[in-house]
C-alpha cells in the first residue's frame, strides 16, 4: 500500500461510513477534505469532526466546484449518495439523478487530472441473483415499475461508468459494501435494520421485523469496511470491483432476538407486513452472502470484528448518543 501522505477528498464524508473513513485516514497521516451537502442531516458528532477535518458544504452535483476540488487532491473516495430502501420509494428521481450525475462529475474530473477514485457501490447491485454473490456474476432485478430497484439500477450504471472510464485510463476501484453497521449508523425511517432495532430496543418500543424475518444478511463492522476501503487504493485494485463484506450470516428475526438479549430490553418483537411499510410495492432480497475471495486476495484482508463485539460497541454508542 502507498505509505506517503495523500491529499484525500471524501464525498459524503459527513455520512456514516465517510466520517469513519475520514478519521482513519487522518490517523494514518493523510490530509483529508470532507465534501457533503448534509442532505442526510447534521448530527451531533459533526461539530467534533469538522473541528479537526476541513469540511465543505457543497453538492457533488456542482460540476465546477467538483472539478477544482478533484484537481487539488490525489485520491477521491466517492461515497456521497442518496440511499436506503425508503428513499427508493419516496425520492426515486432525486436518488437516481444525484447519484448518477455526482458520479459522472467525479469520474470526468478524475480522468482529466489523473486522480485515483474509490467508488462506493453496494451488494444491492446483485438484486435477486442466487448467492453467494461473486463480483463477475450475473445480476437479477425485478420489474421496472417496482421502484425499490432504482438504487440498484443507479449504482449498476455508476459502476459501469467507472469501468468505462477505467478503459479510458482512469485508476478506479469499485467497492461493493455488504450491510455496514457500527457507531453513527443513522436512526430513523430511512435507517438500516440494525440502528432501527437498537433504537427501538433501547426505548423499550416494539422491535419491528419486516415480513417473516427469514431473510438473511451478512453484516460488516464499520472499522473493517474502512480498512478494506483504504486498502483498495493499492494499484493492483485499479479497474476492479471488490466485495467488502463478512460471511457471518444471520436472519432478521434472529438479529432482533440477539439485539433484544444484548440490550436486556423487554421490547416485544413484532412482525410488520411489507405492504404496510412500503405501500407502493416491494420485493425483498431473500439472502445476501458475499464471495470474499477477491477481498482476501487483492486487499489481503478479512473482517476482524466479531458480530457480537461489533453490536455491543454499536449499542454502547446508541446508549450515549441517542
Ligand atoms: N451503509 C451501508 O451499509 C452501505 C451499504 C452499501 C453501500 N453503501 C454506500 O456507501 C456510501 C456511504 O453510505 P453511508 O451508509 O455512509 O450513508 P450516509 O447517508 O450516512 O452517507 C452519505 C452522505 O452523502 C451525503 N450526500 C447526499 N447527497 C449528496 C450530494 N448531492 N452532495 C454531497 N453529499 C451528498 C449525505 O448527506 C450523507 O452524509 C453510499 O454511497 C452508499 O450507497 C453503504
Amino acid at each position: 500500500m502507498n505509505q506517503k501522505s495523500l491529499r484525500c477528498l471524501i464525498t459524503g464524508g459527513a455520512g456514516f461510513i465517510g466520517s469513519h473513513l475520514a478519521e482513519e485516514l487522518v490517523n494514518q497521516g493523510h490530509k483529508v477534505t470532507i465534501l457533503d451537502n448534509l442532505y442526510n442531516g447534521k448530527q451531533s458528532y459533526h461539530n467534533k469532526l469538522f473541528n479537526k477535518i476541513p469540511f465543505l458544504k457543497t453538492s457533488v452535483i456542482d460540476e465546477e466546484v467538483i472539478d477544482v476540488l478533484v484537481s487539488n487532491h490525489d485520491v477521491i473516495f466517492h461515497l456521497s449518495a442518496i440511499l436506503g430502501v425508503k428513499s427508493t420509494m419516496d425520492k426515486s428521481v432525486e436518488l437516481m439523478e444525484t447519484n448518477i450525475d455526482g458520479t459522472r462529475n467525479i469520474l470526468r474530473s478524475a480522468l482529466k487530472y489523473d486522480r485515483k477514485v474509490v467508488f462506493a457501490s453496494t451488494s444491492e447491485v446483485y438484486g435477486k441473483a442466487a448467492p453467494p454473490f461473486v463480483e463477475d456474476g450475473d445480476r437479477l432485478y425485478g420489474s421496472t415499475d417496482k421502484l425499490r430497484w432504482c438504487y440498484a439500477v443507479s449504482k449498476t450504471l455508476e459502476e459501469t461508468l467507472c469501468l468505462g472510464y477505467g478503459l479510458k485510463g482512469l485508476r478506479v476501484t469499485v467497492v461493493r459494501y455488504f450491510n455496514i453497521y457500527g457507531p453513527r449508523a443513522k436512526e430513523g425511517p430511512y435507517a438500516g435494520v440494525i440502528p432501527r432495532f437498537i433504537s427501538a430496543a433501547l426505548k423499550g418500543e416494539p422491535i419491528p421485523v419486516y415480513g417473516d424475518g427469514t431473510q438473511t444478511r451478512c453484516f460488516t463492522f464499520i472499522s473493517d469496511a474502512v480498512e478494506a476501503t483504504i486498502r483498495a487504493l493499492d494499484e493492483k485494485c485499479n479497474n476492479e470491483i471488490i466485495n467488502i463484506g463478512s460471511q457471518s450470516e444471520i436472519n432478521i428475526l434472529d438479529l432482533a432476538k440477539l439485539i433484544r438479549n444484548l440490550t436486556s430490553t423487554s421490547s416485544p418483537i413484532v412482525h410488520v407486513p411489507f405492504e404496510e411499510v412500503y405501500p407502493l410495492g416491494f420485493e425483498e432480497i431473500p439472502n445476501r452472502f458475499p464471495d470474499i475471495t477477491k477481498m482476501s486476495q487483492l486487499l489481503t484482508f478479512t473482517p476482524k470484528v466479531s458480530f457480537t463485539e461489533g453490536l455491543n460497541e454499536t449499542i454502547d454508542w446508541f446508549k450515549n448518543n441517542e
